[in-house]
């Protein structure tokens, strides 16, 4: 009986040793000063503010997102959704050649160069105007669900917001944002608008003007 309540610990302090190494843990310190409801869109060129980057799962975003995302990531673990991020920071060099790389697909297809502009600018900033570049945005990967992205989307755009993130490209708002549908990506606003401008159905361009 003694060795089975000796091995039960064991494997007890194990299973939560590495469960300790493999969870991110949190951050103390925040170093940016970038305000989480800095609006940078198509007619919003990136302002002058410090952003200090972290790295969370391989991937660098800016601090002040880090705890957030911890807990957003294990509240998702919790409900049987493996989040997995494809793209969150991004340089201009970056910004520019994900830009440059869509507009030659256009133009690959014959369309004229101020056309195949306008076609990359449906689903790309230019460089200087994404807010991947403040690394507060997130392009989460549908990889841990490869049979049902539904499944990851829909789940992030119904809890994210507890989290301090919102869908920033919304299915049927491309008037205001001049962007199409991401279901994939999100930004960091911070848990009270989020809050709100999820519950309001409404998009960061909206909230702003509101206030
Ligand atoms: N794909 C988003 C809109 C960006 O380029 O920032
Ligand atoms: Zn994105």
């Amino acid at each position: 009986m003694k060795k089975i309540l000796s091995l039960i610990l064991i494997v007890l302090i194990l299973y939560c040793g590495i469960n300790l190494v493999l969870s991110p843990h949190k951050i103390s310190k925040i170093k940016s000063n970038i305000d989480p409801l800095t609006l940078v869109n198509y007619n919003h060129a990136l302002g002058d503010y410090k952003i200090n980057l972290v790295t969370f799962n391989g991937f660098k975003v800016c601090d002040i997102i880090y705890n957030d995302l911890v807990d957003m990531t294990n509240a998702a673990k919790k409900d049987g959704i493996t989040l997995k991020i494809n793209n969150s920071y991004r340089t201009a060099e970056d910004q520019r050649d994900m830009f440059d790389a869509k507009r030659q697909t256009y133009l690959n297809q014959g369309y004229s160069y101020e056309k195949a502009t306008y076609k990359a600018k449906e689903t790309a900033q230019l460089p200087g105007y994404s807010e991947h570049q403040t690394g507060l945005a997130i392009d989460f990967s549908n990889e841990g669900h490869p049979d049902d992205n539904q499944k990851i989307w829909q789940w992030l755009k119904e809890n994210s917001y507890k989290y301090g993130f919102i869908l920033r490209y919304p299915n049927g708002k491309e008037d205001i944002t001049k962007i199409t549908y991401e279901p994939w990506h999100f930004r960091y606003v911070g848990k009270k608008a989020a809050k709100e401008i999820t519950k309001q159905n409404i998009t960061l361009e909206e909230y702003l003007k509101g206030k």
